[in-house]
């Protein structure tokens, strides 16, 4: 039996308090169905080089992770993974700050194999992939493509991704690097591609959901209401989500349909992130005062409009509030998939569900055909669906529900880590010398 390797920035060590994001729940549950090794980041920046990383071993998973130096964290996480890599992705070019000293995880199957491994090594990334014609704005897109086609499979979340990727190897290496089967051959290396799209383990959901429906948090927020109707928007506070945008969208619902102003509340939850990020910082104040524009404008003495909390609550408890919704506003400017509209539709009551209202530039939105797809900048059309879902009869919610279920049911988290894993495998026919098949994974952070 073989064993899993999985090399990601953040790992979900157990008890620590940090609620994990998207990426990092679907590594922790292929490594719960498959043991094996969990190596990344501690979250902590240290004076010096570790010596060694920290192992923690729990049921069938060994949890490594390692401290980042002063300069790794400022090269590595928030220059090329943040600065540079992460609103590039995300098509925020403006943004991009580009140093040469910046390094990435990406090379880490060049540096196995410079070590001699020969076990199948796969990357999965998590966010969106750009079209080469955005992708030539990094001055090492070259040295980063050629990176990436080391590793034996490179899957991305959607088709467009893949399609996206195959402009940049057609660019560097021609039509002719990609083969018969549309993986790429070139630099004598042949790469599988795949589209995967991660999940969410729908039942789990379900069940918590509901459990925390009775719970003292979600008690309290549905008694907050006051019988108004609620929508809610969960998102880490990042310049990809479209916060500011949404809020001016929620504005302009109350502005156009005002039989709402006083009836309906917008809760949306926004925990800080990269914090030492400068782009970060300024995303906070522009949030800031849209809430305040569209709360000084439409609040009344009992009613404010837009309820924006920067808290980071546990997830069981968000699952709860997102049940005791009736409208999910999901709106990123550009997203790889987005688990939390597939979390929201997961934790509808089934006899009567909520309604997603969610941007097509979201990868989500390639599987959520009975969401309610909007643009995320198109602020009237982000409002009239919001208001579409607000007066949305019971079949018609029942339907759509039904219909994103099976989706989900289909394209589960299993399934996601299921297909990597036996696509990674089926890469590689070990020499009989090399039967020791350690596979490993890795993500861009
Ligand atoms: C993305 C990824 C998550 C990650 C989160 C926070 O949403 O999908 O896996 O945890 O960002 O980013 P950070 O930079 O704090 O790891």
């Amino acid at each position: 039996m073989s064993r899993l390797v999985s090399v990601s920035n953040r790992v979900t060590v157990p008890r620590r308090s940090v609620t994990p994001g998207g990426l990092a729940l679907g590594v922790h549950a292929a490594m719960q169905a498959r043991g094996g090794l969990w190596f990344g980041w501690s979250g902590e920046v240290a004076e010096r080089e570790p010596d060694a990383a920290r192992i923690v071993i729990r049921d069938r998973i060994a949890y490594g992770t390692i401290e980042l130096t002063q300069a790794d964290h400022e090269q590595y996480y928030l220059g090329f993974c943040n600065g540079a890599l992460w609103p590039l992705f995300h098509y925020f070019l403006d943004a991009v700050h580009y140093h040469d000293e910046q390094y990435h995880l990406i090379p880490l199957a060049q540096e196995l194999r410079a070590l001699g491994a020969q076990q199948p090594v796969g990357f999965f990334l998590h966010i969106p992939f750009p079209h080469v014609e955005a992708l030539r704005a990094l001055p090492v897109y070259g040295e980063l493509m050629r990176a990436l086609i080391d590793f034996d499979l490179v899957a991305f979340q959607t088709e467009r991704d893949l399609e996206c990727f195959r402009s940049a190897v057609v660019d560097l290496w021609g039509p002719e690097a990609i083969a018969a089967d549309g993986g790429v051959v070139a630099c004598g290396r042949r790469t599988c591609l795949d589209h995967i799209p991660i999940g969410v383990d729908v039942d789990a959901i379900q069940a918590a959901a509901l459990a925390a429906s009775s719970s003292e948090a979600v008690q309290r927020m549905v008694a907050g209401l006051v019988g108004r109707r609620c929508v809610i928007g969960v998102d880490r506070l990042d310049y990809s989500k479209g916060l500011v945008e949404r809020f001016d969208a929620y504005a302009r619902f109350l502005e156009e349909y005002p039989e709402n102003q006083g009836r309906v509340t917008f809760l949306q939850i926004a925990p800080l992130s990269r914090t030492d990020v400068r782009a970060y910082a300024h995303l906070r104040r522009s949030l800031e005062q849209a809430a305040g524009r569209a709360n000084g404008k439409y609040a009344d003495t009992d009613w404010t409009p837009i309820r924006y909390l920067n808290r980071n609550y546990p997830h069981q408890c968000v699952l709860g509030f997102m049940r005791a919704s009736q409208v999910g506003l999901v709106t990123p400017l550009r997203d790889g998939m987005n688990l939390v509209a597939k979390e929201f539709v997961a934790a509808q009551d089934p006899d009567d569900p909520g309604v997603l209202v969610l941007s097509t530039l979201a990868g989500a939105a390639r599987e959520l055909a009975g969401a309610l797809l909007v643009n995320p900048k198109d602020t009237r059309g982000v409002a009239r669906a919001i208001q579409q879902a607000l007066q949305m009869r019971l079949p018609e919610r029942r339907d759509r529900h039904q219909q994103m279920l099976e989706v989900l049911r289909r394209n589960d988290i299993a399934a996601w880590h299921t297909r990597f894993v036996e696509r990674l495998q089926a890469t590689h026919t070990p020499a009989p010398s090399a039967l020791s098949t350690t596979r490993v994974t890795a993500k861009a952070s």
